[in-house]
């Protein structure tokens, strides 16, 4: 029997991995296998930031795998005015998981970085062996570098104890169960919450920034199917970038018409171009991981993009929006 244990499970990537292994076919390459189990938690059941909640959570279920997602994560803003938070939180997180997972002689823990941990300057395409050549980017210091120090503790495990310890680095993310909330949202749902209140109750539209950046998007219910893949198929301590291919980047002005027609959405918008831009691109490879698994049917983005929409229409009530607290 495996025990795959999926910390942050009620989160954007986490309800994908659930879908994905409750909608395909049961024995598949992506499907439920016989003698797994898969369990989904959220911070309601253990606050990874404590060392004794994560030993008990570790107790209750006895992970033989874990794919540990569980993170503070946010956009570029959240990110600019809280660093010591997206530091200090998630390398307290990443440290109890990983040595709890040590002491209780887990198997195997993939763990999930994000392309923000590469250096600010470097040469693109960005690829797995680039992560620690420079300082990342100003804007999210404290959330890259609390990410870097994850495959610092991978190698340091398996150097001393022989830890099956690896990561996995997906690039942005978007769909269903996203985080809408304006105040912490990334690019997609942000905008997507922008025009539905500007459809709604007619207020502006704003883009912060100048629309110029290019961004590399994948949608979480593709990602999901390679975080399986690398949990079954893939025992090596060197992270893989998750990732559609670098010629897939898309500018952030691109994706607001692409928001604008999914949304059917009529009015104009406005780019604020006093606001900040972040990274003006980091276009990553995803050599490696085709080269591993073989041929991926990613999800055209504009599809994956109404399928994000619609789900935001459907359960607004429910979503993450900041209202109700949530
Ligand atoms: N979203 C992106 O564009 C993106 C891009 C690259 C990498 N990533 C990485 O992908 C992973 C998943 O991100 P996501 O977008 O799915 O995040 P998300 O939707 O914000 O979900 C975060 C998950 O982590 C859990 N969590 C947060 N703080 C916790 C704590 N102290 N103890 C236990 N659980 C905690 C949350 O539980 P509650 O619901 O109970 O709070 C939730 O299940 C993260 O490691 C993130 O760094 C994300």
């Amino acid at each position: 029997m495996s025990i795959i244990l999926v910390t942050g499970g009620t989160g954007l990537v986490g309800k994908a991995i659930q879908h994905v292994i409750e909608t395909e076919p049961e024995g598949s390459r992506f499907g439920k296998k016989p003698g797994e189990k898969w369990i989904f938690v959220s911070s309601s059941e253990a606050d990874l930031r404590d060392t004794e909640q994560t030993k008990r959570l570790f107790e209750k279920y006895k992970p033989t795998h874990v794919i540990h997602l569980a993170a503070i994560v946010g956009g570029l803003y959240i990110n600019m005015k809280c660093k010591l938070t997206f530091l200090r939180d998630n390398i307290l997180i990443n440290d109890n998981v990983l040595h709890t997972a040590h002491l209780t002689g887990t198997q195997k823990v993939i763990s999930c970085l994000s392309t923000c941990v590469f250096p600010d300057k470097v040469t693109y395409p960005l690829d797995e062996t680039k992560i620690h050549l420079g300082l990342p980017h100003e804007s999210n210091f404290g959330y890259s570098h609390a990410k870097r120090l994850v495959d610092v503790q991978n190698r340091a495990y398996k150097d001393q104890f022989g830890c099956n310890f690896t990561s996995a680095i997906p690039t942005s993310i978007f769909g269903p169960h996203d985080n809408f909330n304006l105040e912490s949202a990334h690019v997609i749902p942000a905008l997507i919450h922008k025009c539905y209140l500007a459809q709604n109750n007619g207020t502006p539209f704003i883009v912060g920034g100048s629309g110029k950046p290019l961004r590399q998007f994948i949608y979480s219910r593709d990602l999901a199917k390679l975080f399986i893949w690398q949990l079954r198929e893939y025992d090596d301590v060197e992270p893989v970038i998750l990732s559609v291919g670098e010629d897939q980047e898309v500018s952030v002005k691109e994706l607001t018409d692409a928001i604008v027609k999914a949304m059917n959405y009529k009015g104009e918008y406005i780019l604020d171009t006093t606001q900040a831009d972040g990274q003006f691109r980091k276009p990553a490879s995803n050599k490696k991981l085709l080269s591993l698994m073989g041929e991926f049917r990613f999800t055209p983005f504009d599809e994956a993009l109404q399928d994000t929409v619609q789900w935001f229409l459907n359960n607004y009530e429910n979503a993450r929006t900041g209202a109700r607290g949530t």
